[in-house]
């Protein structure tokens, strides 16, 4: 009896044991997931950014890092860490450079300081939709510009759209002298400057995780940016007037840290890199619909009194604005500029 009891258990404890030598041996192997990927294997790559996750380029952070994810069986661990939440503006390129965070994608306006000719994506009213954009960024001209902008460390690896930037103010901006004696948040680029000055008001380069606090405070009476940031940083509760004017876009630059890209395995630099193509196709997709719903929200929110700026107002701040062409164009190189120009006309539609 007891001899027949102690059989029972032995078999109890050795079944477990016996199945999963089965199910190793006799079955096929399943993918590793991250939890079996031990810490010395795993690479990780700190994605930095400053906006919320909830924007367009919060959203393609978040799909690549899952993308990536789900391809490399947990191998590649992309952290996002989104809302300045380990570096603000001014610090992560820094960060970058020293390989503190591998991953960033900030604003080409505040990389204009490293690579002078992405000027270009400051000027005033340069592209009318985002079709213009998308056509510029694939076309000989626009690939031969991302590719230059290498240097100081940093490797470009695609551009990310935001959208269409809109003006807030706590007055209505409708008139060129509209802008006259105001005080602007601007992102650090020398166009956006010129910009507001040409239109008689002040700048100020604050970063974007201080902005609200800014207008909170009146430190600075109006800002440019784009729905998907007003909305989710709730820029629309300090500011009284946003005038939809789409005067300028706001796109990024995804950058990665150059050594540490070249000392990846070549296998896995074709599945970011494939990845990385993929999730560009998607966010150009997602994000002026994102734009789009969230300015919605803002006028639906009845915070702020959103006007759209008419065909014959808009033509007048282009003219008040267009000087800023020829005065940027050492920077940016005339045959850059018209290659851009050229390609917007043909794509007109
Ligand atoms: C800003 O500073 O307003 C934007 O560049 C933030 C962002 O990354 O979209």
């Amino acid at each position: 009896m007891k001899r027949r009891k102690r059989s029972k258990n032995l078999t109890i404890i050795l079944l477990p044991l016996l199945l999963a030598v089965l199910v190793v041996s006799g079955c096929p192997r399943r993918a590793r997931d991250v939890e079996q990927v031990g810490p010395a294997e795993r690479i990780v790559i700190r994605f930095s950014h400053v906006v919320s996750e909830d924007t367009p380029k919060g959203l393609a952070a978040r799909k690549f890092a899952e993308l990536v994810h789900e391809r490399t069986n947990g191998h590649v661990e992309v952290q996002v860490y989104p809302s300045s939440q380990l570096y603000m503006d001014g610090e992560e390129v820094d960060a970058l450079i020293n390989n503190h965070v591998q991953m960033i994608a900030p604003a080409t306006a505040k990389m204009t300081e490293y690579f002078p000719e992405l000027f270009l994506f400051d000027l005033p009213f340069l592209f009318e939709d985002y079709d213009q954009v998308h056509h510029f960024i694939d076309s000989q001209s626009g690939q031969k510009l991302l590719q230059g902008l290498h240097g100081h460390g940093m490797l470009p690896l695609t551009m990310w759209d935001n959208g269409f930037k809109v003006m807030t103010a706590n007055r209505p901006l409708r008139k060129p002298e509209d802008f006259r004696g105001l005080r602007f948040r601007i992102m650090p680029s020398l166009v956006l400057d010129a910009q507001f000055v040409q239109l008689g008001a002040q700048v100020t380069d604050i970063p974007f995780s201080d902005v609200y606090a800014a207008l909170e405070r009146r430190l600075v009476d109006a800002a440019e940016n784009t729905p998907s940031n007003i909305w989710t940083k709730r820029f629309y509760l300090v500011q009284d007037h946003l005038t939809v004017s789409n005067h300028g876009y706001l796109s990024y630059l995804v950058l990665t840290n150059g050594e540490f890209w070249n000392s990846l395995p070549e296998n896995i630099r074709a599945i970011l890199s494939e990845t990385m193509e993929e999730v560009t196709a998607w966010q150009r997709q997602i994000a002026q619909e994102k734009n789009a719903h969230d300015l919605d929200l803002i006028i639906q929110s009845g915070q702020i009194d959103v006007y759209k700026l008419s065909d014959s107002e808009k033509e007048a701040w282009k003219k008040a604005l267009h000087s800023i062409y020829n005065q940027f164009l050492p920077q940016i190189g005339q045959q850059l500029l018209a290659e851009a120009l050229a390609l917007n006309n043909c794509h007109t539609k």
